[in-house]
């Protein structure tokens, strides 16, 4: 696969593994933030909400990564964070289900998946939260009191990737809707919302598509149903006629009524220009290639450190793994430290968990194979037990 690694600023010395947690920087970023403030702001100031398309810029900006998540390029909208879609999309899916009072969330999903679900029980009389575990099928724990699952396609941890169409299926036989978060999917693995017959789908921008910290995230309601569902973060700009200023709510036809109110036009346009690296990029050979470098990452670590101990946290089968690796390991936490000193930066999830990121777009095979040298020699030489790799912040 032809690299997209030329469009990115990459830090000298550096072998960046966590790109599944904030993206390299495109190098066309700069210069677009440049115009939209001395241009579009600057000098157009208000007429810039027309002219420079600053008010369609989450429609806009949203067809570029259509194609990324499977869906038609007029379907997905961009605005707000992950976590304040998924509340727009649960309410919506509950919604769609009256007499259905129960959502259903995996208790592993990403935190703040199940914080959002927790706080619209909270809000809305007589919503449950159910829970599953790991081991369970989602759909075994939906039954006709179910409005809406919540799951993560690729898990935050482990990276195992659900069967998105058979899930799907096994979840529509029981009546409810599926809600898929794809913030570890979009950019490095295969998604296709309208071939499995999704209904939901909510994602960030700051990871495989490097639209920079605090990107907007995405949100997609399937066309199908997005007429008959409401969502209760009904603000102006998801008004059929903002500008009209009637006194009731009425929402737009398609995704606009996921816009809640005045798009981030400066993060936006940052994420419009970092989207564009994704025009030519050959999407097959890309998730093709994010599955060889994690198995040739697992392979590589298992051959040289398997003395020390680390243990294999991702699925073993390409096909069902997502584009992280993740090992446990006691003292993960000063590994990663040690590794970040060497310029190999990667992350940490307590209690154990060291996770490794691969981002098809701009890594390079070379830098899996150096990366897993580094480890190798920081576990043979313990230099891991540095006190200095012991020291925490408030990221890991
Ligand atoms: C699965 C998942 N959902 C949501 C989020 C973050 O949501 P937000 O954009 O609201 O911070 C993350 C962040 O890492 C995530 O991994």
């Amino acid at each position: 696969m032809a690299s997209s690694r030329h469009s990115f600023h990459i830090p000298d010395s550096t072998i960046y593994l966590d790109g599944n947690s904030l993206g390299l920087m495109p190098t066309g970023v700069p210069g677009r933030i440049r115009s939209v403030m001395t241009e579009e702001w600057a000098e157009g100031l208000i007429s810039s909400w027309s002219k420079a398309g600053w008010f369609d810029l989450p429609i806009t900006a949203a067809s570029r990564l259509a194609r990324l998540v499977g869906v038609g390029d007029d379907e997905i909208a961009i605005g707000d964070s992950t976590s304040i879609n998924l509340f727009k999309c649960l309410a919506a899916g509950l919604h769609a289900r009256p007499g259905r009072r129960v959502i259903v969330t995996e208790g592993d999903n990403f935190p703040t998946d199940n914080y959002m679900a927790q706080g619209l029980a909270e809000l809305v009389p007589d919503v449950e939260l159910r829970y599953f575990e790991p081991d369970q099928d989602p759909a075994s724990a939906v039954d006709e009191s179910v409005a809406v699952v919540l799951l993560s396609h690729v898990d935050y941890r482990s990276a195992r990737v659900r069967d998105m169409v058979q899930v799907t299926a096994d979840i529509h036989a029981k009546g409810a809707l599926v809600l898929w978060d794809l913030s570890h999917t979009t950019g490095a693995v295969h998604c296709n919302l309208a071939a499995a017959g999704a209904d939901m789908a909510v994602g960030c921008t700051y990871k495989y598509l490097n639209g920079g910290p605090g990107a907007p995230a995405f949100a997609w309601i399937n066309p199908a149903i997005i007429g008959e569902v409401s969502q209760p973060l009904s603000g102006w700009m998801g008004h059929a006629d903002p500008f009209d200023f009637t006194r009731s709510y009425v929402p737009s036809d398609g995704p606009r009524r996921l816009v809640c109110g005045t798009p981030q036009v400066i993060s936006l346009s940052a994420l419009d220009e970092a989207l564009k690296v994704w025009d030519e990029v050959d999407l097959d050979q890309l998730w093709k290639k994010s599955r060889t470098m994690t198995s040739l990452f697992i392979e590589a670590v298992e051959a040289s450190c398997s003395d020390h101990g680390l243990v294999l946290a991702s699925p073993r089968d390409e096909a069902a793994r997502g584009s992280h690796v993740s090992f446990n390991y006691e003292n993960g936490f000063e590994v990663m430290q040690a590794l970040a000193a060497r310029g190999v930066v990667g992350d940490f999830r307590a209690p154990s968990t060291m996770r490794f990121g691969f981002a098809p777009l701009y890594l390079s095979f070379g830098e899996v194979v150096e990366a897993v040298n580094h480890l190798n020699e920081i576990l043979c030489n313990d230099e891991w037990t540095e006190p200095r790799f012991a020291e925490r912040g408030v990221i890991t």
